[in-house]
């Protein structure tokens, strides 16, 4: 046993269900869940409906594959697939370059429910990515330009130095979408809802892409 025992502390899951007949198409589901999970966060019962891990992996020296995760905000979705934005030459950028597949996970605790979605990455156009660039607040504009994501810095100072920069440089101006910013689309191949059930009987229901559509399987818990 570890000195920081945790071994007792538990919770009992018995909010909801996830019936087998509720299951025919996974975007239809992930709109009912999503929408669940905004509507908590506005009446102040959920943090931030739209935060999800995201997963890479990148190769290694000894010739196996590291995951690595990190949390990004899901920005919009259709039956295209999820998608996202951040900085393509940052960490997880340069993972996807390699190895074009990631895994997506949202984990909404309020409601005992997860969803995990696997599948291929691409980029979006670059008008995506400038439309939704051209929406945010100037701050983060400027900051996009300034932070060199995921690589090493000496200091703070050098970091708000950088920014104080960029604000020269725009000044006056609007702020462009780098070109090595942009949004992400995971394209799913496979979704799974995960309902947290009692006496660790949860329910799992898992969309799997096959050649007309989904198959859909339920799985132990
Ligand atoms: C709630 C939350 C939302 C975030 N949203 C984003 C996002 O949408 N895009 C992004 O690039 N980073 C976002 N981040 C920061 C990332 O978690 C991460 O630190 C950053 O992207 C660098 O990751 P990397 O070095 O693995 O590429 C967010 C962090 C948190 C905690």
């Amino acid at each position: 046993m570890s000195v920081h025992d945790l071994r007792n502390r538990r919770i009992n899951y018995d909010s909801s269900t996830l019936d087998d007949g509720r299951a025919a198409d996974p975007f239809e589901l992930f709109a009912d869940w999503m929408d669940e999970a905004t509507d908590a966060q506005d009446a102040g019962k959920l943090f931030e409906a739209a935060a999800m891990t995201l997963a890479t992996a990148h190769p290694t020296a000894d010739g196996t594959w590291q995951p690595r995760n990190r949390v990004v905000l899901l920005k919009g979705w259709d039956t295209a697939g999820f998608m996202f934005f951040t900085n393509y030459d940052s960490a997880k950028g340069r993972d996807l370059d390699e190895n074009a597949r990631a895994s997506l996970h949202f984990h909404w605790p309020e409601l005992h429910r997860q969803v995990r979605i696997d599948g291929t990455v691409r980029r979006t156009s670059a008008s995506v990515s400038e439309e939704y660039f051209a929406m945010r607040p100037r701050g983060s504009q400027v900051a996009a330009w300034a932070s060199r994501q995921s690589s090493p810095i000496r200091s703070r100072e050098e970091l708000e130095g950088r920014v104080a920069e960029a604000e020269r440089r725009f000044e006056g101006k609007e702020v462009p979408c780098p070109p090595n910013w942009g949004g992400l689309v995971v394209v799913p191949q496979e979704i799974e809802f995960w309902q947290g059930r009692t006496s660790r009987l949860h329910d799992r229901i898992v969309f799997t892409t096959v050649d007309r559509g989904w198959e859909v399987t339920r799985l132990c818990p």
